[in-house]
């Protein structure tokens, strides 16, 4: 392994933390995987064999289990993980065109990085965010109702370095380097920023509510006319 002393130290105190959650040091695998992200950029060699030397396993098993989830990167990754929803809804709402409109924008195709190491895109899968259809995640936060124009403009106040702000909270997108020690279990403190479900979301539950009250005051007429 490559690591310098100091970061293979500070390596080495954060799997600790993470396997003492566990029985079975084994069953760490996915937040050592993101830890190694954190510090690598994405899942290099030498953060499979630190994962393997750490716990018990060998590098074909950690890379077996590396290489079934999309979240573990493979080559060195953008510092910003742009994802444009093109599954049904998203694609009919208009993210269809923010892909391609955004993908001529960058230079890049689908798991592709541009050339500063700025900005990895790829085409999602649906996320759950139907309901603020068409959808793009930066680092897995949202950001909803997208146009191409309002997408390639996130990407390039991203690419000046600038603060951006997902739609629903926190205050500003994190790097791909800090919400991968996140998803390691190591928390930044902000979870509380999100603005958690908003209308449209809450929308569908009002529907119900209102069609369950409509279906209960039915079944009371019903029953007070038979008696
Ligand atoms: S189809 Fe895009 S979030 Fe569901």
């Amino acid at each position: 392994m490559t690591y310098d002393e100091t970061t293979l130290a500070q390596l080495t105190a954060d799997a600790a933390d993470i396997v003492g959650r566990y029985p079975v040091a084994r069953s760490a695998l996915l937040p050592m995987l993101h830890l190694v992200q954190s510090v690598d950029g994405y899942v290099s060699p030498d953060g499979i064999q630190f994962c393997a030397d750490t716990l018990g396993l060998t590098a074909a098993e950690v890379s077996a289990v590396a290489t079934f989830y999309t979240q573990y990167k493979r080559r060195p990754n953008g510092e910003y993980q742009v994802g444009v929803c093109t599954n049904t809804l998203c694609a009919v709402m208009g993210g269809d065109r923010i892909w391609e409109e955004l993908s001529e924008h960058v230079g890049v195709g689908h798991d592709e990085t541009t050339e500063d190491g700025s900005v990895t895109l790829e085409r999602l899968e649906c996320n759950a965010a139907c309901d603020y259809a068409p959808v793009m995640m930066v680092n897995w936060e949202f950001f909803d109702n997208q146009t191409p124009e309002s997408a390639k403009d996130v990407v390039d106040r991203l690419r000046a370095g600038e603060d951006v702000a997902p739609t629903r909270g926190p205050a500003k997108v994190c790097t791909f380097k800090e919400v991968s020690r996140v998803l390691a279990g190591f928390e930044d403190g902000r979870a509380d920023e999100d603005q958690g479900p908003g209308a449209p979301t809450l929308a569908g539950l009002e529907a119900a509510r209102a069609a369950t009250a409509a279906a209960a005051a039915a079944d009371s007429g019903r029953t007070e006319a038979q008696q």
